[in-house]
């Protein structure tokens, strides 16, 4: 059986990769009270001693704000661990596999959708701690899989618990009665995290190089939302009051960051719409109208 490294074991992805996957790959489960991220040293260490075919590099600090207020100590997380992970991968025989984002084009020039080869440019730390890694990686790497997310949904299930979503964002606003804005200026895409984790040997099996998963959506995040508590059986009356749009933020300049996805497909991975995987995911958790 082969044995996946696994880091960031109990975030979000990797928990739920853990679940729909438990019993086809032996995981060897990393997480910060084994190894502090904010020592690159000590990761690659730590890495190189490890016996593992491949290491699902999942850890981050995903939060935008907190790597605006505290820029060094979360690119040791977001860059330089993933870079000695990566080097100690590469210098091992192993391949890695790097979670990206969407946020390394939130300023790219051209226009959506992005694809793999398009340039890079990102207004936020975040962002651009990411982008610094997946260029190392593509630079230095012979054996690895950059996967750059979309923005991913879902609920929680036994022992996973989402990272904030549009799903979760917009159900709470329903359940708590209390109005939340949407921004109106901006596109991503949003993809159904089982999309991950449900075709993770078929993703394990890609060759060689970075690849987009999104699923595409055509509307505003604020006409997304709206859609989604359509679909949760809103009436309109509450929809108008607890959806509001958000018409300030980006305004003079709309963002529009969504990643084409047809390179993966090509490939043989399942992606859909916005609105197939919003259906997907609320019959899977026996929800909808
Ligand atoms: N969720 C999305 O929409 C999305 C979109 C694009 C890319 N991504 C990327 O996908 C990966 C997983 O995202 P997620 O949403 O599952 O995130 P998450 O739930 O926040 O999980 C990230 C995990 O990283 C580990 N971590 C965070 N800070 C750390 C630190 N200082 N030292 C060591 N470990 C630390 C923690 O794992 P332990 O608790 O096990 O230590 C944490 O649970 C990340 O690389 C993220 O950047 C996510």
């Amino acid at each position: 059986m082969q044995r996946i490294l696994i880091t960031g074991a109990n975030g979000y992805l990797a928990s739920l990769a853990q679940l729909y996957n438990a019993g086809r790959y032996e995981f060897l489960r990393v997480s910060h009270s084994d190894v502090d991220f904010r020592d690159p040293e000590g990761v690659e260490a730590f890495v190189r001693a490890a016996d593992f075919d491949v290491c699902l590099h999942m850890a981050a600090d995903a939060t935008t704000a907190h790597c605006e207020q505290d820029p060094e100590g979360t690119r040791l997380v977001n860059t330089e661990s993933a870079i000695a992970i990566a080097r100690a991968c590469h210098e091992l025989g192993r391949q890695v596999v790097f979670i990206s984002t969407e946020q390394c084009f939130n300023a790219s020039p051209g226009a959506a959708p992005f694809s793999e080869e398009d340039e890079q440019a990102s207004t936020t730390r975040y962002g651009q701690q990411k982008m610094e890694a997946d260029a190392w990686i593509r630079e230095n790497v012979d054996d690895y899989l950059i996967l750059r997310f979309s923005w991913m949904f879902g609920l929680a299930m036994p022992g996973v618990r989402p990272s904030p979503n549009i799903l979760t964002n917009v159900m709470g606003a329903l359940r708590s009665g209390r109005p939340t804005v949407f921004r109106v200026h901006e596109r991503r895409n949003m993809t159904y995290a089982q999309r991950f984790a449900g075709q993770l040997p078929a993703i394990l099996g890609l060759p060689s190089g970075a690849y987009h998963l999104a699923s595409q959506n055509g509307r505003t995040t604020y006409e997304t939302a709206r859609l989604v508590a359509e679909r949760l059986g809103c009436p309109v009356a509450e929809v108008d009051r607890l959806i509001l749009p958000d018409e300030s933020t980006y305004a003079e300049h709309p963002r529009d960051f969504r990643l084409a996805s047809d390179k993966i497909r090509a490939a043989g991975i399942e992606l859909g719409s916005f609105e197939e995987d919003l259906d997907l995911c609320l019959r899977d958790f026996g929800l909808g109208a």
